[in-house]
């Protein structure tokens, strides 16, 4: 994603209500965000925040948390998402996600994920093993995935990681745009649609009680 730096990004964040301040002391806690007990929805990398837009309004009833690193993509998605009150958004690395959040969590949506193609980078591919141990301790029951791409190296490499991590694949499709499946557009989704065709899955794992 292209990263225009954002000259006062730091007020904006400090200004904007929907940004999560201090969010360690959220942990275990992030109902309280909301004022409510609905069930919570997280999205890592969510960019510029269409997708959360979107699935606001079609959800009324789920809350949404959207993660981000860079402060001025986060910037373009507070202008979007200020006035939202079922949306709340942590700025830091996904990598510090058991800093933050407990087993609150009931479905993490993984949309058009930095592919990082490198052997030695897969580490950071947000559906490596590194990452789906995190997710394992953020979940409230069974770990739910669902993913889209138009990466088809990241997509295979998340159909085997994610199976032989223990999770059962549904509802895969190799064509996402002209699929029955409801899943909003994303500000990348957007831009390559034409281009490329879009691979969606949905992972559950169940676990033992
Ligand atoms: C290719 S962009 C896609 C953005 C958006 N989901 C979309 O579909 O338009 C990937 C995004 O994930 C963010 N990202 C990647 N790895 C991350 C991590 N470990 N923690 C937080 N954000 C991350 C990047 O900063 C970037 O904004």
């Amino acid at each position: 994603m292209r990263i225009r730096n954002v000259k006062n990004a730091k007020e904006i964040l400090d200004n904007s209500k929907i940004i999560v301040k201090d969010a360690s002391n959220y942990k275990g806690k992030l109902s309280t965000l909301f004022g409510n007990n609905k069930p919570i929805h997280l999205e890592i990398g969510m960019g510029k925040g269409d997708f959360l837009l979107a699935m606001s309004k079609l959800y009324p009833n789920i809350n949404f948390i959207g993660i981000e690193r860079y402060d001025s993509i986060v910037c373009r998605a507070c202008q979007k998402l200020e006035d939202v009150s079922n949306v709340k958004i942590l700025v830091m690395d996904a990598r510090n996600i058991l800093d933050v959040i407990g087993k609150e969590i009931d479905t993490l949506y993984l949309n058009f994920s930095d592919p990082w193609p490198k052997k030695r980078q897969e580490k950071r591919r947000l559906t490596s093993f590194n990452f789906l141990s995190l997710y394992d301790n953020i979940f409230t029951g069974n770990p739910h995935i669902i993913m889209k791409t138009d990466n088809k190296g990241l997509f295979a490499y998340s159909l085997t990681s994610l199976s032989e991590y223990g999770y059962t694949l549904k509802n895969v499709s190799l064509d996402l745009e002209h699929s029955e499946i409801i899943s909003p557009r994303t500000e990348y989704q957007r831009k390559f649609k034409d281009k490329e065709y879009i691979n969606y899955l949905e992972a559950v794992k169940v676990i033992d009680k």
